[in-house]
């Protein structure tokens, strides 16, 4: 994972990339570093900690200069210390690199490399500094050298360099990790991600696999991976809709809880004829195959459902990171459905490419807008959800499930209904969230001291359950499992013992009837049961209401206290719900 920025031009390279940075800390926030250069030295501060824990450690505002690069770490190889912060040096304090990805075969390099070169890290990404100095030393350009380094690595990359020896240049690569350029009349700028160029500009330069830039105050330069130069000119985004500030929430969780409502209602303003076309693709292929990690899997589990449902319409789901061995039934039959918020979850993007290779049609529902996802597929579907900074994916859920029904509604050529009832659900949603002011809110504090939840459902709702669980543990820290209700008697119900709090959620819909019999079991044997439905039942210890709406609709209502009772949660136990310990928003390592 990982965030890395790189700025050149005439402000105080510090503070804007302390700023770049802050943008991007949902990419990683075990340690933090920037590197700046003036007057033919390398400035450099870095430390374990998040980015405001490091810059009040290390002072990182006052480094000098107008060019620099930044780093915020998301730990794989060496732990969490001030020695595997990035910006990482070579021996002579020559060259500054910061990484994100994972270079595989770093242990051989760093044999070759050892003899000649002082390691001072355990860290995969040490080795890019002393190979560069290796090349450089030859009588290469930094830019020059780049190139042959990243032919030496296997792996994925996003680097940036910068060198004491060429003050004018950041030089940059990229491989199976986003990088992007930001171009604006007072520098230029580089980021993992365009969010970081949040509020400074909207023209930017996609970087495509394999290439190598160099970036001066006054120009780009695009290399491919021949060497050879690529003219590309700036596009202008507009990616981003919504504000990056918390408002008047204390936390950007709660803040996108309540953005709900509005998300959902982007997400359904769709250009009808791409979701036409998306249907007819999907009607075409013998196979249809869900992609995707975590929440973004729990999205997919319900628009199985909702195929069905609606369409008649069997896919499979597969977890991204089981999808290769699955891989010898993939072929120009399957079509691939593949769900991220980020589209750069490194575990989708393998399966995505292995598919491709097998002759299948690629189709993607995204938020982040040219992602590596979005650009791999053959057609996409933009959740435009804005930026969601908790680590908790909140509304961006609520979006991936207004997009699969819209898609399964233009299956059954129903198209126009299924958007008239996602905007009549989503006034329901509204209301709700305002009824609920204090009832997660108490009872997050009544079950404060509670170790183990368990979220059963059934049908449709399973997947609800699935991520009720998934936020509560999270945010919490708190052990809950969510599973079909019909499964708990195989082996679970062992577990539940008296007070043991089991949430059941059971909206009033073909699977209510069905559902009750498996709550009363938990109930015999002590369970404290919280209810989340529409329809009061006396197995409830506590009733979570939530309001009546068409029987395929109930994921986007019932996700909505358990998200908000997992917050609460999280505060109750004096945590920072927005950033969870040993977790990152964008997983880009397998
Ligand atoms: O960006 P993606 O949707 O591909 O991310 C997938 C998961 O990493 C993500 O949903 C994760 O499970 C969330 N942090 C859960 O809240």
């Amino acid at each position: 994972m990982c965030g890395i920025v790189g700025y050149i031009g005439e402000k105080p390279a510090a503070s804007v990339l302390l700023d770049t940075l802050s943008r991007l800390e949902y990419r990683g926030y075990d340690s933090a570093g920037i590197a700046t250069l003036y007057q033919g030295q390398i400035h450099a501060g870095k430390d374990a900690g998040s980015l405001m824990e490091v810059v009040a450690k290390q002072h990182l505002d006052m480094l000098p200069g107008n060019i620099g690069i930044g780093h915020t770490r998301w730990a794989t190889h060496g732990g969490i210390s001030a020695a595997n912060a990035h910006p990482h040096m070579d021996c002579d304090n020559e060259i500054a690199v910061v990484h994100n990805g994972i270079i595989e075969n770093y242990e051989i390099l760093r044999q070759r490399l050892k003899g000649t070169h002082r390691f001072l890290s355990q860290t995969d990404s040490e080795v890019i500094p002393h190979l560069l100095d290796e090349y450089v030393h030859t009588g290469l350009s930094l830019e020059q050298a780049l190139q042959k380094v990243v032919k030496e690595l296997e792996g994925s990359y996003a680097i940036l360099a910068i060198s004491s020896r060429e003050p004018d240049k950041i030089v940059g690569a990229r491989r199976e990790s986003p990088l992007i350029i930001g171009i604006s009349p007072e520098g230029n700028y580089l980021a993992s991600d365009a969010l970081a160029f949040h509020g400074i500009t909207d023209r930017v330069i996609l970087i495509e696999e394999g290439e190598c830039v160099v970036v001066t105050r006054v120009g780009v330069s695009i290399y491919n991976e021949s060497g050879e130069k690529v003219k590309r000119a700036p596009i202008k985004t507009d990616w981003y809709h919504g504000e990056l500030s918390k408002g008047l929430y204390d936390y950007f969780m709660l803040k996108e809880i309540h953005e709900q409502p509005a998300a959902i209602r982007r997400a359904v303003c769709q250009e009808t004829a791409e979701v036409m076309a998306i249907a007819a693709e999907i009607r075409r292929v013998k196979h249809v195959v869900f992609t995707a990690c975590g929440t973004s899997r729990h999205a997919a589990l319900i628009g199985r459902y909702v195929f069905s449902k609606v369409a008649g319409i069997f896919g499979e789901v597969v977890m991204a990171s089981e999808f290769e061995y699955f891989i010898e039934s993939v072929d120009s039959q399957t079509l691939v459905l593949a769900i991220s918020q980020s589209g750069e979850t490194a575990d989708v993007l393998d399966g995505v490419r292995r598919a491709k290779v097998k002759g299948a049609k690629i189709i993607s529902l995204v938020n982040t807008v040219d992602s590596s996802l979005a650009r791999l597929s053959d057609r996409v579907l933009y959740m435009k959800s804005g930026p969601e900074v908790g680590v908790a994916a909140t509304k961006t859920f609520t979006a991936q499930l207004t997009l699969l029904y819209l898609l399964a509604f233009a299956l059954a050529d129903k198209y126009e209904e299924g958007k008239n009832q996602l905007t009549s659900v989503t006034a329901k949603i509204e209301e709700s969230l305002v009824a609920d002011a204090d009832e997660t809110n108490d009872l997050a504090l009544k079950l404060k001291n509670q170790h183990d939840f368990y979220f059963i459902a059934r049908g449709i709702n399973f997947a609800v359950a699935a991520e009720g669980a998934l936020k509560l543990k999270e945010v919490a820290y708190v052990h809950a499992e969510g599973m079909p209700a019909g499964e708990l008697k195989h082996g679970t119900l062992a577990l539940i013992d008296r007070g043991t709090p089991v949430v059941a959620i059971c909206p009033h819909d073909y699977t209510f009837d069905e559902i009750l019999p498996n709550i009363a079991e938990t109930a015999a044997r002590g369970a404290y049961v919280i209810g989340v439905s529409d329809k009061f039942e006396s197995l409830f210890n506590e009733w979570i209401r939530i309001p009546p709406v068409p029987e395929l609709f109930y994921p986007l209502v019932t996700i909505i206290p358990l998200q908000l009772f997992a917050y609460h949660s999280a505060v109750f136990r004096a945590l920072d719900p927005d950033k969870p310990r040993n977790l990152a928003k964008s997983v880009t390592v397998k």
